[in-house]
């Protein structure tokens, strides 16, 4: 083992479990310190490649590029907050023009928070202020957060939602995952098709008439949820059928958006356009910021319906439009380079998926990858252990990388991670797959 866990990390550790409430931490002691690029060193001076962006925010590199820092460095020694929900600026303004030169044509208006979450709280209560409809649809599996909003629309895991019900209101359905279809049938086009049909022919028949449903909430695809990537057909068919009951169509792009999977939405790959997009996480560059933003011709709200304290805080915006300016100028170089590292972690994936018994499924697109643990190919049973053993494997010889759903773990490097840096953590990836499988 390379990693070393000095008793300063077991200290500061247990002063933590005393003062503070337990969140998702529990897998291993990472306790980073200060980083750049492709690595990160933890308190103790251990040294890691990332393979998680931190949860997907820092897509372009642990604790962004000296220039972006420059940028959010200068607006803080200006004006952090301006109050901008009251007072007018022009710096969130210019910030929304440059995101609306990034969506598909037509877009929109936006509406600024401060977390994911909170992105598609707005998201919410937008579609039913538009529609003037009270019900929605989100999927199983699905991830959209946790205050009780999103939450009601999160069925990731039961622990999420558990003693924090009842929930009104929203409607769950199947998320057509091809490698284990809730409808058990042989294509993942079958599959696509049957997750629709149900929701047409039963949903609408048996819950709730599609009229009184404002909008469905779409993860093109499941993060939280085990990294699936639904059938290509999906999307388009979803959109055809929100259209038809006029339904908003909302893509959460909080995860999959910014550049991850090689476009700048995941949805485009799916080659249709959202109502009402929302992101955060990596749009931020490490700063707290959420993004909600609609279709022009959806309108406008009346004032005081929706807003908050710190949407359009200045130090976020300086650190967003950081990040987007990097990605408007170098959209065509990422694009490129994001499909060639994919293409090459696949690869080995595939090959990893035919050398051992515990490696069930590898999906992805661009850098936004899932490898499903199983206990063994036949009987697809979760590897929930497998799952836990390989992350801590991983972490004590200096990769860190993170779990998705039950069984699955998401590699998720910056996408501008240097090839060789990619090839060294796929190398630790696969030496702890290899020990853990051998022993199964
Ligand atoms: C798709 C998706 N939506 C929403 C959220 C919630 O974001 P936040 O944790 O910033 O509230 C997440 C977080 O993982 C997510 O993956």
């Amino acid at each position: 083992m390379k990693v070393n866990i000095t008793p300063k990390i077991e200290k500061i550790i247990e002063r933590d479990k005393k003062v503070l409430f337990t969140t998702t931490r529990e897998v291993f002691p990472f306790m980073p310190d200060h980083g750049e690029g492709d690595f990160v060193y933890d308190v103790a001076g251990n040294k890691f490649i990332d393979f998680s962006s931190f949860i997907s925010v820092y897509n372009f590199g642990v604790n962004n590029s000296a220039a972006i820092r420059q940028k959010i460095k200068k607006q803080i020694d200006t004006l952090s907050h301006a109050a901008f929900t009251d007072f007018y600026n022009e710096k969130p303004v210019e910030f929304a023009e440059k995101l609306m030169s990034m969506m598909p044509g037509g877009f929109g208006r936006l509406f600024f928070s401060n977390s994911g979450t909170e992105a598609n709280e707005a998201a919410i209560k937008l579609s039913k202020l538009f529609t003037k409809r009270n019900n929605l649809m989100a999927f199983y599996g699905g991830f959209h957060g946790r205050t009780l909003g999103s939450l009601a629309l999160t069925t990731g895991r039961s622990i999420h939602r558990k003693h924090f019900g009842p929930f009104s209101g929203v409607i769950h359905v199947p998320y057509p995952n091809p490698y284990r279809c809730p409808f058990k049938t042989d294509t993942p086009e079958d599959c696509s098709n049957a997750c629709l049909d149900y929701i047409e022919n039963t949903v609408f028949v048996r819950d709730v008439g599609p009229e009184e449903v404002a909008a469905i909430f779409f993860e093109p695809i499941q993060g939280e949820g085990g990294y699936i990537v639904p059938p290509k057909e999906f999307a388009k068919g979803l959109k055809k059928l929100a259209e038809k009951y006029g339904i908003l169509f909302v893509d959460d792009e909080v995860q999959a958006g910014y550049m991850r999977t090689g476009k700048f939405l995941a949805l485009e790959h799916f080659g249709v356009t959202a109502d009402i997009y929302t992101m955060a996480k990596s749009a931020g560059g490490g700063l707290p910021i959420g993004l909600t933003v609609a279709r022009r011709s959806l309108g406008d709200i009346p004032a005081g319906a929706h807003s908050n304290t710190f949407g359009g805080n200045l130090a976020s915006v300086a650190a967003a439009d950081a990040v987007l300016t990097y990605v408007k100028a170098n959209k065509s170089r990422l694009e490129e380079s994001i499909k060639r590292k994919g293409a090459y972690v696949m690869k080995r994936l595939k090959h990893m998926k035919e050398e051992y018994e515990i490696v069930g499924d590898v999906r992805g697109l661009g850098l936004m990858i899932g490898v499903e643990l199983v206990r063994d190919k036949k009987s697809k049973t979760p590897g929930a252990e497998e799952q836990d053993k390989i992350l801590r494997e991983c972490f004590f010889n200096g990769l860190v990388i993170m779990p998705a759903g039950v069984s699955s773990i998401r590699i998720i490097p910056p996408l501008t991670i240097d090839e060789r840096n990619l090839e060294a953590g796929l190398d630790i990836f696969e030496d702890a797959v290899k020990r853990v499988n051998a022993q199964e």
